[in-house]
């Protein structure tokens, strides 16, 4: 063996389909070279498998280059592994010693089934996005360069959220499996630009609604998300989202635009998964179908409040 290759062991997560309960695999791979990426690793072993007459691995993958967010797994308990800001793709396996036993396990979320091995459906995010809507444009000749002026950290800030991929970490490294660092990204690069602003309160509304008929839980604030995310996507957004939620319930007349079709395939969705004995326990979620009801419950609390304060104030006044 020389200085460039390593031996390791996987202990990664073996399921055929989603009806099965799963369980962990060991397997050796040997002579890996260190320069490899991870998925090439994970190719290798599946070309000794196939020779071996045994099923490979089924992960996903597209692009290798960190941009497509179609790869992830969970490497050691983190997603896309123990490099910061970074897809699981472009982790190599250098960052790993000889002799080292790496577990290897799909995204765990309810929202996300797994549907073989290391391979999760992630279309309920595809079905946020869809909830999202529509951007409003202005059909007629092309308009000048800078006729919308837009000030640089606007649009720098627009720039950060709109860099989220879509990979879904943040829900699976989240103990309430949120998808609301996912979601604020995606309304916060559009609510911050006027292009975004005519359908930001129906978008607010609609993209919050269906992550929770979806079976999403909520955020509480644990900040993993924003540590484990590729594209260092910011819970600041996730502040941004509320705003925007609340805007969007006391000022307009916005109403959740919610696809009944979901209603029901989100109920099913939610109901938990017969458990393995090997399968960490996915996380409650702490506070369900509530992100934006609590918030906005809470506000109207508050502003109800400095409301009778202040006629209480007038009243005081104008008697003394
Ligand atoms: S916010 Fe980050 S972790 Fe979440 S889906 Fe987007 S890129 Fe992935
Ligand atoms: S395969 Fe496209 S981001 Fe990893």
């Amino acid at each position: 063996m020389g200085s460039d290759t390593i031996n390791i062991t996987l202990k990664v997560w073996r399921q055929k389909n989603a009806a099965d309960k799963g369980r962990f695999e060991t397997i050796a791979v040997n002579d890996v070279d260190s320069h490899m990426s991870f998925l090439e690793m994970l190719d290798t072993a599946n070309e000794k498998l196939i020779l071996a007459g045994k099923d490979p691995i089924a992960f996903d993958n597209d692009c290798r280059e960190g941009i497509c967010g179609t790869c992830g797994c969970v490497v050691d308990g983190i997603p896309h592994g123990p490099n910061k800001a970074m897809t699981l793709c472009q982790l190599h396996m250098r960052k790993f010693a000889d002799g080292d036993v790496i577990a290897v396990e799909p995204w765990r979320a309810r929202a996300f089934k797994v549907l073989k091995d290391l391979m999760v459906d992630r279309g309920p995010l595809d079905k946020i996005i869809q909830a999202g809507g529509y951007v409003s444009v202005n059909t007629g000749s092309a308009p000048d360069a800078n006729a919308i002026p837009i000030p640089m950290e606007v649009a720098e800030k627009a720039m950060d959220a709109a860099a989220c991929i879509g990979c879904g970490a943040c829900v699976a490294t989240c103990p309430n499996a949120s998808a609301m660092l996912f979601v604020s990204a995606k309304v916060s690069q559009l609510a911050l630009l006027p292009q975004g602003k005519p359908e930001a309160a129906q978008r607010a509304l609609s993209m919050v609604a269906t992550m929770d008929a979806l079976g999403f839980g909520n955020c509480t604030n644990h900040k993993a998300c924003e540590a484990v995310c590729p594209k260092e996507v910011s819970i600041v957004n996730i502040a941004r989202l509320n705003r925007e939620f609340i805007k969007a319930g006391v000022t307009s007349e916005a109403e959740v635009d919610l696809p009944l079709a979901l209603v029901p395939a989100a109920e099913k969705s939610a109901k938990p998964r017969a458990a393995s004995p090997e399968a960490p326990k996915p996380a409650k979620p702490v506070a369900q179908s509530t992100s934006g009801g609590m918030v906005l419950t809470g506000s109207i609390y508050i502003l109800t409040f400095l409301f009778v304060l202040g006629f209480i104030w007038q009243s005081l006044a104008s008697f003394l």
